[in-house]
Parts: C-alpha cells; structure tokens; sequence
C-alpha cells in the first residue's frame, strides 16, 4: 500500500500551504482537490452552466482531463491555477461541490492518483472518503476570523484587491454549505488527529504533524 496523508478542514485553516511543506519533507506528490473542484467551476462559469443543469455539467465535465505536476493542477493541458483562487470562483465553488456526479468523478479520480503514488491530499472529504484507509489523518480547524485574516492577506500579497468583511462572509458561506451538504459533507473522520491552528504559524503546525508522522513511521518501520 502506498503512504497517504489525509488532510481536511475548512476554508483558509492552512491546509494547501502546510501540505506543499509536508509533501516536500516526505516527498509525496500533493493533491489540492479544491483546485479540482475550482476548475469544474472555471469551466461551468465559462461556459454558462448552471450548478442544476445535470446533463451539460456531466458532458462538460467528459470533455475535462486533470493531472498535477509540481503541485500545480494542469486542465485540458493548460496550467489554470491562478485563475482558480478569483473571489468569482470562490463565491460558486461549493454550489457545484455539492453535485453527486461532480465529485463521483472527482473523488474516483483522487483514488486513482492515490493508488499510483504517495500523495498527501487537502480537501474536505479526503479522510472520511476519498483515502478512508489513509496512513495519517488530520483535521485542521481555527476560527472563521482568523481564517479570513489569512485569506485576505494571501489575496492581497497576490495583488487582488479585497474586502475583508466580505471574504469572511464567504467562509462563513461555505463552511455551512460545505458541511450541511448530503454527500460527502465536511467532518471531522473519527480517527483523524485535529489541530486548532488558531494563532500557531505555520511553521509550529508543520513540525507538530511531521513529528507524529515520524514518529508513526519508526514505529511501523
Ligand atoms: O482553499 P479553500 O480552503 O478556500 O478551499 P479549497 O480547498 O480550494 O476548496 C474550495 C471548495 O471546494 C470548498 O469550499 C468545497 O466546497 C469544495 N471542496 C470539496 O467539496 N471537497 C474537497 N475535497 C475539496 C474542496
């Protein structure tokens, strides 16, 4: 079987960032599952269809092919990824997560990659469906204002202009959609660990996990 690290929580508790920094330290290919579900949106949004329009969102979603090199999610060959964190996709994203087929596809895609290499994958489904078997499992949570505060922050370092008020109106959005949703909603798995990142940097959370994998890895060595 091959090592998989399960990573999943809510918007902005820092899990892309510490993700790209564990997969370097363990050498595993990271997976952001949201920037595939970001992606669907990109091209749901261009090509005006609407969440509930099931037949032209799964012929849509037929015509799209996803793989990741160096962390960065290549769609149809084309690298997207700066398109993908725009508030316009962020604001439509959990609309189209929502849809049965959207993440039948998605997730049977994430199980694929999964089974081929060692991944350490971010989302919020990872733990309880996506790698129910995975080798570690963590859930990481801090507060929606804190949260916003770092997203308003990466937003702005990358030259898009943003309001606050709104970004934390979002999270706060998505996080009732994400985790209201039938399937497959955001939780907690029972057998993952979970860290409040609360005013920790992400260096303290980096070392918290990579010491309790290593750990766990000399024991099963
Ligand atoms: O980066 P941020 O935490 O804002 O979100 P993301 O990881 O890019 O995910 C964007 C959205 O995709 C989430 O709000 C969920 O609606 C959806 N998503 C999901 O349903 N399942 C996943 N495994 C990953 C993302």
């Amino acid at each position: 079987m091959n090592l998989s690290v399960a990573i999943d929580g809510p918007a902005g508790a820092g899990k892309s960032t510490i993700a790209k920094l564990l997969g370097e330290k363990f050498n595993l290919m990271y997976i952001n599952t949201g920037s595939m579900y970001r992606a669907v949106t990109l091209k749901a949004l261009e090509n005006h269809i609407k969440a509930e329009n099931l037949n032209e969102l799964n012929s849509l979603m037929d015509d799209l092919s996803m793989h990741f090199e160096n962390d960065r999610l290549i769609l149809n060959g084309v690298d997207v990824n700066d398109e993908l964190t725009v508030p316009k996709i962020s604001n439509n994203v959990s609309a189209y997560a929502s849809i049965k087929e959207v993440r039948e596809k998605l997730v049977k895609l994430q199980q694929n990659i999964a089974e081929n290499f060692n991944v350490i994958m971010d989302g919020r489904d990872i733990g309880t469906v996506v790698l129910k078997n995975a080798t570690f499992k963590f859930f990481l949570t801090a507060t929606p204002e804190e949260r916003a505060d770092r997203r308003y922050k990466e937003l702005i370092s990358k030259g898009i202009n943003s309001n606050y008020d709104e970004i934390l109106q979002d999270i706060k959005r998505r996080d009732y959609i994400d985790s209201h949703r039938d399937i497959d909603p955001l939780k907690k798995a029972d057998d993952a660990i979970e860290i409040d990142t609360t005013g920790l940097g992400i260096s303290e959370v980096v070392d918290k996990m990579a010491c309790i994998i290593e750990e766990t890895l000399k024991e099963i060595n």
